[in-house]
This record gives structure tokens, sequence and C-alpha cells, in this order.
């Protein structure tokens, strides 16, 4: 059984004031979910104090992107060395880093090497734009993301990463892709993961779905057999969503 796992994506939101005083706002109903793994991924800047805050518990943080250098003059980046004792999750090849950042699928892989080699769990993030939905081409597309970031990493490390798959059209748009088609899309990347490594690492990986995953619709995901927890941006800032998506989880599971 692969336990679900929520990660709260904060993006750029939260000053490190307020990022401590919300994990400190809902950790105690957070401790009390233990059937879920749970995870919050604030801004840099932020995560000295949440660490610190959630020290003790068994709530995980994670940082929202990480260089592939050990050290170096690339201004603005943050090196995995510099991550370690912060966070256990790293999210790499966000589509607003892909977007944003030019971050590549070459990158994704680099980073998530480099995350892996300094002990952090990468979550591997891949999707679709709108125009690729569109042309029927999800499955190829986001099968070619899989195996680029995959490229290299060995079979022993499958057990500290994790994927999300996000259409990109969903994120941050209220339009979610059905549960049925996201077990599809993540049924096919699990499908290439067995081509790569075998059926039983494939099946020991824990895929996520992301993209407008809101209290809602949070049982419709969590209720198909491939999907196995969530990133969510929107809704893990606020304290009473985020502990419903991790207790929802748990209940579709079958876990509570
Ligand atoms: P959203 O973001 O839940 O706000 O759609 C998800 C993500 O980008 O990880």
């Amino acid at each position: 059984m692969r336990k679900p796992i929520i990660a709260g994506n904060w993006k750029m939101y939260k000053t490190p004031q307020e990022a401590v005083a919300f994990v400190n706002a809902i950790k105690d109903r957070l401790v009390a979910l233990p059937a879920a793994e749970r995870v919050v991924c604030p801004p840099y800047v932020a995560l000295p104090g949440v660490q610190a805050a959630l020290a003790g518990t068994d709530i995980a943080v994670g940082a929202q992107d990480v260089h592939w250098q050990e050290e170096g003059a690339y201004t603005s980046q943050i090196a995995p060395r510099m991550l370690k004792g912060l966070v256990k999750y790293v999210i790499i090849g966000h589509s607003e880093t892909r977007e944003f950042l030019g971050v590549t699928d070459e990158m994704v892989n680099k980073k998530a090497q480099a995350a892996l080699a300094h002990g952090l769990h990468p979550i591997i993030a891949v999707g679709e734009s709108l125009a690729v939905n569109e042309a029927g081409q999800t499955q190829q597309f986001v099968g070619r993301q899989i195996r680029a970031a995959f490229e290299g990493i060995p079979a022993e490390a499958l057990a500290n990463v994790v994927v999300a798959y996000e259409p990109i059209w969903a994120i941050g748009t209220g339009k979610s892709a059905t549960g049925e088609q996201a077990n599809a899309i993540i049924g096919s990347i699990r499908a290439i993961l067995a081509e790569l490594y075998g059926h039983e690492h494939a099946e020991a990986m824990r895929i996520q779905y992301g993209g407008s995953v809101k209290p809602g619709n949070m049982a419709e995901f969590m209720s198909q057999p491939h999907i196995d927890g969530a990133l969510v941006g929107g809704a893990s800032l606020k304290e009473d969503s985020f502990v419903d998506l991790v207790r929802i989880a748990i209940e579709a599971k079958g876990l509570a």
C-alpha cells in the first residue's frame, strides 16, 4: 500500500512570519492525521522558521526548487546542500519554473540527480499545456517528460522519488481534470516507470495529481487507484482547507 502524500506548494505566498504562524496554527491537527504524509513547501526564506516550528513532528518540509550545481556564480539560485537539514522534499520541474525560469527536461534530470545525491527527495512535476491536451498528445508528451526526468536515476533511488502529474491548464484556473482523466494519465506514467524499472518498482512509486485540487474535488481524485496524493497550490494556503485535504485523502483511501 502506497502512503498518500499531500504537499502544499505555497508558491510566492506568505512571509516568513506568516508561514510560521500558519504551521503553528495547523500542526496539531495535522499531527493527528498520520495515515497520510503531509508536506508544506514554503518560499526559501521561510524554510528555517517553518522547519523549526515543525521540528519534533512528522510533518515534512519541502523546497520549491533547487539548482544542480554544488555552488557557484548562479545568482538567485539555491544549491542542494543549502537545503540539507531544512527540508526532506524538493519540488523539481514545476510548470511555473519550466515556463518562467526556462527549466528544461534536461535541467529537471540534473536537479533530480543532484537532489538525490544530497539525500533530498524530489517531487518531479510533469504536465501538458492546453494545446497539447486538445491535440490528444498528453500521454506522449508526459511520457517524454518522465523518460527525460528519470534518465540515469537508478532503481534504488526510486523509493525517495515522488511524481506529480499537473496539467498546466488546470493549475490555478479552477479547471481541474476529472478523476478518471487524471487516473488514466497517471496510470500511463506508471506503465512507463514499469517499462524503465520493472513492475514492482512502478507499483511502489507514489504519483500525485495537481491542478485546482480543493476539498470539494479531493475525494474524486483520491478514490482513483493510481492517484496517491496531491500537490496543491491555492487550497494549501488556507488552514482549514489544507487540513481537510489531508483528512479527505485518508478517508478516500480507506485509511481512517
Ligand atoms: P493550484 O496549483 O492547486 O493552485 O492549481 C497547483 C500547483 O501548481 O502545484
